[in-house]
């Protein structure tokens, strides 16, 4: 399936218009804005922050899109890349600094003529583009997310890496030789993305002391960050899903913040952890508002198909009365 080329003319006009109506003056903007926010129940922009190996210009990508816009008529997708290149897209999911590229992102997003004047957006991640969404929200949250869908993604990191699937993939292969500097080594931290969510209970010391990502967007060092806690705390609804047989992100548990012990299997679950109890992330209190939804879908890894994801583009990302539902957000929009 490929986008139509109808669809993406339009879409390109409506970027086009908005520029223009930016250069005019910013008093049209705002009117625009008005207009086109005030009205009918319309479904949020959606933006997918894609995973491992993948890239933003991917068939099964393509496919998401389409059926986003086929459940909720009029969704404006927007799909996260770190290059424009197919391959430099699908390279930085292996390689980078998880800093660099989340402020990255918070900048495509802040850029983005559509996005950056909704009053709110809607977001999906898809296994590791779960976790790297949550740091979104948490360093940034401009424009604001009102629900977020995590699926497979490893909030509470990985204790294994994945091996790669082929002996052809070089870029996989480059990443595997990386990982021989040593996890903790800021050489890799610096560099290789999936190390940066490594997290060990076992080697606990370790990871909180050098991990370049997961220990800081989980607030597990002594100092914390209060903005994280916020952010997350503003979401409507925070919907996490793992998969039943995942054996590719380990622990599938992570999907759930849970905490597993590699020797024993015993698993701690999100409600038992001091992150949960003292609520470091508002993890806690999105809870007990029942905003935060433990779900599950069957089968093996990001093996999803189109009837379990237009319940959840139903569930989560249907049309809002802007107007009504979230006026300190069109108030936030002010100039
Ligand atoms: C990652 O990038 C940030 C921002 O440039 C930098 O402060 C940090 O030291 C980098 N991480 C490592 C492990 O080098
Ligand atoms: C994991 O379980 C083993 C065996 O029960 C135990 O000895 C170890 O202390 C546990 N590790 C952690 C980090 O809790």
């Amino acid at each position: 399936m490929i986008l139509s080329s109808s669809s993406l003319n339009k879409r390109e006009a409506m970027i086009n218009m908005t520029y223009h109506l930016r250069l005019v003056s910013l008093l049209p903007v705002l009117l625009a804005c008005a207009v086109a926010w005030d009205s009918e129940p319309v479904p949020l922009p959606l933006v997918i922050w894609h995973g491992l190996g993948d890239s933003y210009q991917a068939d099964g990508i393509k496919e998401v899109t389409q059926l986003a816009e086929e459940v909720n008529p009029g969704t404006y997708v927007h799909v996260i890349h770190l290059e424009e290149s197919d391959g430099g897209d699908r390279q930085a999911t292996f390689f980078g600094n998880l800093t660099e590229q989340v402020a990255h992102v918070c900048d495509q997003l802040a850029s983005e003529p559509i996005l950056s004047t909704a009053p709110a957006i809607n977001a999906l991640g898809f296994s590791q583009g779960g976790q790297f969404l949550r740091a979104y929200i948490e360093r940034c949250n401009s424009p604001p997310v009102r629900n977020l869908v995590t699926m497979g993604s490893q909030h509470n990191g990985i204790f294994k890496f994945q091996s790669c699937a082929s002996a052809g993939d070089w870029v996989c292969r480059g990443a595997e030789a990386l990982l021989r500097y040593g996890t903790w080594s800021d050489f890799v931290q610096s560099r290789l993305v999936p190390a940066q969510y490594f997290r060990d209970p076992q080697e606990y010391d370790s990871y909180l002391e050098h991990s370049n990502f997961l220990a800081d967007i989980n607030n597990e060092r002594e100092e914390k960050n209060t903005n994280y806690r916020n952010n997350l705390v503003s979401l409507n609804r925070f919907g996490m899903f793992m998969f039943e047989d995942d054996t590719t992100a380990i622990p599938k548990e992570s999907a759930w913040f849970a905490e597993v012990n590699q020797t024993s299997g015993e698993v701690t679950t999100l409600r038992e952890r001091a992150l949960y109890k003292e609520d470091w992330l508002g993890l806690r209190t999105l809870d007990e508002q029942e905003k935060l939804d433990f779900k599950t879908v069957p089968g093996p890894h990001m093996q999803l198909t189109d009837k379990v994801l237009t319940q959840i583009f139903e569930e989560y990302f249907g049309p809002v009365e802007v107007d009504n539902g979230l006026p300190h957000l069109l108030v936030k929009q002010g100039p």
